[in-house]
């Protein structure tokens, strides 16, 4: 993806990879912290250490390179520079030439309020996110989607389906992070509770290369999604508790509780995996979006669940709410 991302002038973290462990550790003399270490193969979203010390980095190139925590995903790693500002997912539908956008959103990473703690796979998200506004929506869309659904075409490998675009904005300049060929979890549960265009007869457009005729119906009223984790994620946690009050906060208007990490046992639904539901929840303002949501989620409960209370807060201050 750098690479792609460098060839075309699309705007990302200056970076280098690496194969040989010396080679990476004498490039990081030559920087200044913060960096960003990162393995280049899938490592469960664990292989990415921001180094706040060049010691740190070291340490990441090593647990890598040397230790190889991550298998054969760590033989090649990436050191890029440490961005900051405000991170937002923009996602696209494309049939490799038409992009078509998704309303914009933002996950919140961390396990903890405040986004302290480690990073999760998404503790909750809401949708649309202000960070992007729309002078910033119409750049995204001509610096970063259109240019990479063009690249890969030109490449030899035009792709079709949704596209993910893991942004990092700051003061208006935008940056990106990371590419996903899927829906983003927990984007994917405000976004799609807004979208009220068929998603068959848009992926079947997509499928056809007729996205071009579709055009997007979109709620314009925000939605707002809760994670609930298991106790311990994103470390170790339980599998298998049983998880009460889904009928309750199925009675809740305008809230919708999408299913991540449950299985039926016997008529009992029970916890089997880290995140486990999502209550998602639509409102007329951001506000009541996350008042209808925690009012849903707080129906719900097992042994050890776990959710953030400040989902939606960031879009609230932005708008000064
Ligand atoms: N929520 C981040 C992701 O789906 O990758």
């Amino acid at each position: 993806m750098k690479g792609l991302l460098k060839k075309y002038h699309i705007p990302s973290a200056f970076y280098a990879t690496f194969t040989d462990r010396e080679e990476a550790l004498r490039y990081i003399d030559t920087q200044a912290a913060p960096l960003v270490v990162k393995t280049d193969g899938l490592a469960a979203g664990k292989g990415v250490v921001v180094a706040q010390t060049l010691d740190e980095a070291r340490a990441a190139v090593d647990l890598f390179m040397k230790e190889k925590a991550f298998g054969e995903a760590g033989s090649r790693v990436v050191v890029e520079e440490f961005l900051r500002g405000e991170e937002a997912s923009f996602l696209a539908f494309t049939d490799g030439e038409t992009v078509l956008p998704l309303p914009t959103s933002q996950d919140h990473k961390a396990i903890f309020d405040g986004d302290k703690g480690p990073n999760t796979g998404g503790m909750g998200a809401y949708s649309p996110a202000p960070v992007v506004t729309e002078a910033l929506h119409r750049q995204v869309m001509e610096t970063v989607m259109l240019p990479t659904v063009k690249a890969l075409a030109a490449e030899g490998c035009p792709y079709k389906g949704v596209l993910y675009a893991g942004l990092m904005i700051d003061q208006g300049v935008i940056k990106v992070l990371e590419f996903n060929c899927r829906f983003g979890d927990p984007e994917a549960q405000p976004l799609l509770m807004r979208l009220k265009t068929d998603l068959l007869d848009i992926m079947e457009a997509v499928v056809d290369g007729r996205l071009a005729e579709i055009s997007l119906e979109i709620d314009p009223r925000p939605t707002v999604c809760v994670v609930m984790a298991a106790g311990g994620y994103p470390g170790k946690y339980e599998n298998g508790k049983a998880i009460e009050g889904l009928a309750k906060a199925g009675q809740h208007q305008d809230v919708v509780v999408f299913h991540a990490g449950t299985v039926l046992q016997g008529d009992a639904v029970v916890t089997n995996g880290g995140r486990v539901l999502g209550v998602t929840a639509i409102g007329d303002t951001v506000q009541e979006a996350i008042a209808k949501a925690y009012q849903a989620t707080a129906e719900i409960s097992w042994e050890g669940c776990y959710y953030r209370k400040d989902i939606g807060r960031k879009a609230l201050d932005r708008k000064g709410e």
